[in-house]
């Protein structure tokens, strides 16, 4: 008897970023001096602002003492948390959140690959292409994706072109989906998706009974306030989306871990059902976490991480500029921390990761990896050092 789940047996080689790191590790095996530039995962590089050191520093000490010690926290979140995050995050943009629909956690990453375990084995998923590639490589595990195509595709899943030709604004399923998965500010092309887009799918998934799953981990990279930062400020959400947040790429916590996600009552069972996962399978994010992304939310903490987005952000310009300068087609970079840059000649993309690491030891991601529309492009993060990345630029523009 075979007592494994042979649907990893259909993932197709290991998880992206793994390959990355596989690759560049066998290149600093042969080039012992390489001075390579890491623009590939999009890993943060600024240090964690002071007003949660101090928070933190803080939190550790009452840990210290009897009587503010803290053992095992509430699965969900401790309140200041979850009250913090609906102040900060959705109250300010006119948006209503109870607390109780706030689920605190320690990354977005395993809430958007577990969510799926609330669903029925033959629910159809939708995913945008391309795309963050935890959404398809978790419900490959799950058994919900069928089998990989001699095009890129996975047969059970609908794929939502999000290319430069439909102005990264993907149409409606063409097949019946259950589960809808979107990303704005979309991660790999740094596109967002328009209020319309967004009423389009909200509109669509009231009307058939489909669950959007939105992951906003880059809402606060967008620069003009008039574009949708939440689903929620979509007319209709409430009674069909669940939202992801991250504090990783919002407050540096990559290494820290934190995040939430927003069930809203209006989803009756599935809020429950959530609920009743967390309690079982996780015990919470300790304490001097949760103080530390409290204090994201004080006057001084949201102009410091203001501060740092804004520097991510002129490195992002600075990409563009420079890319563009050079003639190339490049997309994103305006309202997110990643820019979507278009290879010439048709360039396979995990050819010019190779060419491009070869020539200058610049380190990017290539396209394919995020879903077969990403083929001939490749995306450079802004999170990188900014002189580094200037440096970077540079041996582009004279090596490439
Ligand atoms: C990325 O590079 O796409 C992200 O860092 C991955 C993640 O957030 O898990």
């Amino acid at each position: 008897m075979n007592i494994l789940n042979t649907n990893y047996d259909l993932l197709p080689g290991s998880y992206l970023f793994s390959t990355i790191a596989k690759k560049i590790k066998e290149y600093q095996g042969t080039h012992e001096n390489a001075d390579i530039i890491r623009l590939g995962i999009g890993d943060v590089t600024s240090p964690i602002i002071p007003a949660v050191i101090e928070a933190m520093h803080k939190a550790v000490n009452e840990m210290g003492v009897k009587w503010t010690f803290r053992g095992y926290g509430p699965e969900q979140g401790y309140d200041f948390l979850r009250e913090a995050i609906i102040r900060g995050e959705y109250t300010s943009r006119g948006i209503d959140i109870d607390p109780d629909d706030v689920f605190v956690s320690d990354g977005s990453k395993c809430d958007v690959a577990n969510i799926q375990e609330l669903f029925s084995a033959d629910a159809k998923i939708a995913i945008p292409d391309p795309v963050y590639p935890v959404y398809l490589d978790s419900n490959v595990m799950a058994g919900r994706a069928g089998t990989l195509q001699a095009d890129g595709h996975f047969s059970e899943v609908t794929y939502l072109a999000s290319t430069a030709e439909n102005n990264f604004q993907p149409d409606l399923p063409k097949n019946p989906v259950q589960l809808i998965y979107l990303c704005s500010p979309n991660n790999p092309t740094g596109t967002v998706l328009s209020r319309e887009t967004l009423q389009k799918f909200v509109d669509y998934a009231n009307e058939t009974g489909a669950i959007i799953l939105f992951d906003g981990a880059y809402n606060c990279y967008i620069r003009d306030e008039n574009l949708p930062h939440s689903i929620y400020e979509i007319p209709g959400a409430r009674t069909c989306a669940i939202e992801f947040r991250s504090f990783s790429k919002t407050a540096g916590f990559t290494g820290v871990r934190c995040a939430y996600t927003i069930v809203p009552h209006e989803l009756g069972k599935l809020r429950s059902m959530w609920n009743r996962r967390q309690c079982t399978k996780f015990n919470g994010v300790s304490y001097v976490t949760q103080r530390a992304a409290e204090a994201i939310y004080t006057p001084e903490g949201w102009e410091q991480t203001k501060a740092v987005i804004s520097g991510y952000m002129e490195t992002a310009t600075m990409i563009r500029k420079e890319l563009s300068s050079c003639g190339y087609t490049v997309f994103g970079g305006e309202h997110a921390p990643y820019i979507w840059w278009k290879l010439p000649d048709g360039e396979k993309s995990f050819d010019f990761f190779d060419r491009l690491l070869a020539t200058c030891e610049v380190v990017g991601t290539p396209g394919s990896g995020f879903g077969p529309c990403g083929e001939g492009y490749f995306r450079l993060t802004a999170f990188g050092d900014h002189e580094q990345t200037k440096v970077a630029l540079q041996r582009i523009k004279e090596r490439l």
